[in-house]
């Protein structure tokens, strides 16, 4: 079977329907993609993982309302749906069947050494419980679906955090397994891991995540902002006494809302030992002036359901447009296919 080729290089990244972004996402990963989608050398797909969000998320109203402001973030923090093909996972069921066609070429073996479901078993044994128990089907075959995401558009480049790499290998793995048996057919995708890009520290100083309780949501509203951000931790040393920029998380936060200038400034400031109240302060008018139009566009696109909806269908136009040819000849490579 041939290979497709492409003009362009594919780059393809999912975001799982789970939990609010937080200021860490935003630098970490919101505003590094939507930089890199504005590169018209690449062609981009981002889709929203929301057949990867009910393995951990079973309430209805909760996986539709996160949907709903996932794609409202990336929206209104300037993801152009008609540069990128941006699509709801579920909108592709072509995706679905490629992840049981994978399954079936895909070692059970490989998914035992899944650093999430081991983790899940770890601490199952540590709990002194079954080692299987509360883990669905879906959790262990979490790599095989992401897979299919990645290889139903035979994406080149997948960028992820680090924490994704193990996925993207054994993505890798599947298709090199697939090619083996039934002849070529999925290029061998690649993670793309920024290094260069921040990891902010959250509230408390260790890095910013859901599970560490610890973050601040991208789009509070403004008298919450401010509050969160007083809630950053800082040291006892008093107003006129120098402060390191490592004495907190303010600065590095600082930082990756800043100017260079600005940056120089507040390393100055830290210097000539500027109050921790008013270092909090003027980050909360850095922080606020930089999202308060996509806070804006994010209220009135929540507001919004069906402007949204008719973006996600049209990027599943899109998608499918793509998908559907690639799996008749997946099918056919397999012998699925017609017996007259
Ligand atoms: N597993 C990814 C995460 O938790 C989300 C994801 C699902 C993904 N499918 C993907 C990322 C395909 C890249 C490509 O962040």
């Amino acid at each position: 079977m041939e290979t497709v080729n492409h003009q362009r290089p594919r780059v393809l990244t999912g975001i799982k329907t789970t939990g609010t972004p937080h200021l860490g996402n935003y630098v970490g990963a919101i505003r590094p993609a939507i930089e890199a989608s504005r590169d018209s050398r690449r062609e981009s797909f981002f889709f929203l993982a929301d057949y990867h969000g009910i393995i951990q998320c079973q309430q209805p109203e909760l996986l539709q309302q996160s949907t709903l402001e996932i794609a409202a973030t990336w929206l209104a923090l300037g993801l152009d749906p008609t540069e990128v093909v941006f699509y709801r996972q579920s909108d592709v069921p072509e995706i679905m069947e490629l992840s049981w066609i994978l399954s079936c070429v895909c070692a059970k073996g490989l998914m035992n050494r899944s650093h999430a479901y081991k983790a899940a078993v770890a601490d199952n044994e540590a709990a002194g419980e079954d080692p299987d128990f509360g883990i669905n089907m879906g959790l262990f075959s979490y790599p095989v679906l992401m897979a299919a995401d990645i290889l139903m558009f035979n994406a080149t480049q997948v960028p992820v955090g680090r924490d994704q790499l193990q996925h993207i290998e054994m993505a890798r793995d599947i298709a090199q397994r697939f090619n083996h048996v039934y002849g070529d057919c999925f290029e061998l995708p690649e993670a793309l891991i920024e290094d260069s890009v921040a990891v902010l520290a959250g509230l408390d100083g260790r890095k910013m995540s859901k599970s560490y309780n610890n973050t601040i949501p991208l789009f509070l509203p403004e008298k919450k902002l401010q509050k969160t951000i007083n809630k950053i931790k800082t040291n006892l040393l008093e107003p006129g006494e120098p402060k390191q920029l490592d004495d907190s998380a303010l600065f590095p936060i600082w930082r990756a809302f800043a100017t260079s200038e600005q940056s120089d400034y507040m390393r100055e400031q830290f210097a000539a030992g500027i109050a921790w109240g008013q270092a909090k302060k003027e980050l909360f008018e850095l922080i606020n002036d930089h999202l308060r139009e996509p806070r804006q566009r994010y209220q009135q696109l929540l507001e919004s359901g069906t402007q949204i909806e008719s973006i996600l269908q049209q990027g599943a136009e899109r998608a499918r447009a793509a998908a559907a040819p690639f799996l008749d000849q997946i099918r056919q490579a397999i012998g699925i296919r017609s017996i007259a």
